[in-house]
């Protein structure tokens, strides 16, 4: 089945503008709101259905991305951008850990995440678990998430794109700007390291 070239487009043009707004809103100006309330704890399950929270990747500087397995452009593209700049950060990034929020838990199980990122960088970990705590996780990092029903009687998420960087303590950094060659991306991200 082909699929409509135009909806798409307005779909990935509402990504982009959803991870604006986002910057916009984690990066404020004068600090009117503390970046330091983006982020704080969670318990979910990764792809071996092993529980984790937060306290699993403290210690080392990380990255946070929510997305779905069932994403047509965004995520899949952004995955392998996050593989790309861990590959680029060479010996430094060996243990760097990148991890993959699912926020679609009703399809992506551990299992179906673990099938998924068999196709991207081993060490972007996937994490899911029931809707609670799936919500619990979007609204500490001040992700935006929304369910859309399509014509098919079937459904797809719009969901904030920003890859965050989080520091040892689970503080969040920055969001990782993959609009540029993946070399360049790591070296910013090596000085936050
Ligand atoms: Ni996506």
């Amino acid at each position: 089945m082909r699929r409509p070239i135009l909806p798409i487009l307005a779909f990935v043009a509402g990504l982009v503008a959803l991870s604006v707004a986002a910057v916009m809103v984690l990066v404020p100006k004068a600090g009117e709101v503390s970046v330091s309330s983006v982020g704080g704890p969670f318990s979910l399950t990764d792809q071996d259905g092993k529980r984790v929270t937060e306290r699993d990747f403290a210690g080392r500087t990380h990255l946070v991305f929510f997305g779905f397995t069932h994403c047509p452009d965004v995520c899949p593209t952004t995955l392998q951008q996050i593989g790309d700049v861990l590959a680029a950060l060479g010996p430094k990034g060996t243990d760097t850990k990148a991890l993959f929020i699912a926020i679609d838990p009703e399809r992506d199980t551990p299992a179906a995440l673990k099938t998924y990122l068999a196709s991207f960088d081993s060490r972007i970990v996937g994490l899911t678990g029931t809707p609670d705590e799936v919500a619990a996780a979007v609204r500490n990092y001040r992700a935006y998430v929304r369910k859309v029903p399509t014509k098919d009687g079937d459904y797809t998420m719009e969901h904030t794109a920003l890859v965050y960087v989080m520091d040892g303590k689970n503080r969040f950094i920055n969001a990782l700007n993959l609009t540029r060659p993946p070399e360049e991306a790591a070296a910013e991200l090596a000085r936050m390291m």
